[in-house]
């Protein structure tokens, strides 16, 4: 059975990938930039997923020796199965470092965490000297916000305050996430609930404001990192 067979069986989603043929143009480009020898962070999501594939197959082909930083169990998971060894920020330090994003402003301003991993994805991104972001054209937008809600990762103790907080920097509506059976909310790896926070404008330092509300682990705000873009 192939890596990619092998993985669906597990991680049902890779099966339904939106987009998938740009989402595969641009896993190709970050492949190029592989060498022997990188230290990579890597990123959540099926185009990170997809690029993770891509570079798999030239490490194998090439013979080349990489360390993958994983952002999350299931891209550690995925790693394992490719067969690429990984580490942690404990242990390595990332030369580089490549993910998603659900949207992309002029500036470079992200929004990221429909997986729910922007604590980690941002912890390795702010961890490596150089970033890429790989997207598809549906994630361009004149604005933050246009499309997604902005994720906020919170302590469960700390929801109701959050809520009050957030409603001071003028929140539209703040959604908790339901897992998709919708029998009970989203719990992220560190067991944590996220809200998805629709803002009526979202301001340049919003991402530090939130950041600074006690019980906040870590919103997908993610402004002025100035990640190079790479696209179809
Ligand atoms: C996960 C992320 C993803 O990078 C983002 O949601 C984009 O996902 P996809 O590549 O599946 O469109 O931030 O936490």
């Amino acid at each position: 059975m192939g890596w990619e067979n092998k993985i669906a069986t597990t991680l049902q989603w890779t099966k339904e990938i939106s987009n998938r043929e740009q989402k595969e143009a641009v896993a190709a480009k970050i492949a190029e930039r592989v060498r022997d020898g990188d230290v990579i962070g890597v990123g959540s999501g099926s185009t990170s997923y997809l690029a993770l594939l891509a570079i798999s197959r030239k490490v194998k082909e090439q013979k080349l020796s990489v360390l993958a930083i994983p952002t999350s169990h299931e891209v550690s998971l995925t790693c394992s199965i490719m067969g690429l060894p990984t580490s942690t920020l404990l242990n390595a330090r990332p030369d580089w470092y490549f993910d998603g994003a659900d949207e992309v402003d002029p500036n470079k301003n992200l929004i990221k965490g429909r997986g729910g991993a922007m604590f980690a994805e941002k912890l390795v991104m702010k961890s490596a000297p150089e970033s890429y972001i790989l997207v598809d054209s549906s994630k361009f937008v004149s604005y933050l916000g246009e499309k997604f809600a902005a994720p906020v990762e919170v302590d469960p103790r700390a929801v109701h305050l959050v809520e009050t907080e957030l409603a001071k920097l003028g929140v539209k509506e703040a959604q908790m996430r339901m897992a998709v059976a919708k029998d009970g909310p989203v719990i992220t790896e560190a067991g944590n609930l996220i809200l998805d926070v629709r803002f009526n404008r979202i301001e340049d330092g919003y991402e530090k404001e939130i950041k600074s509300i006690p019980g906040v682990i870590e919103s997908g705000l993610f402004m002025g990192y100035r990640p190079e873009i790479l696209t179809t």
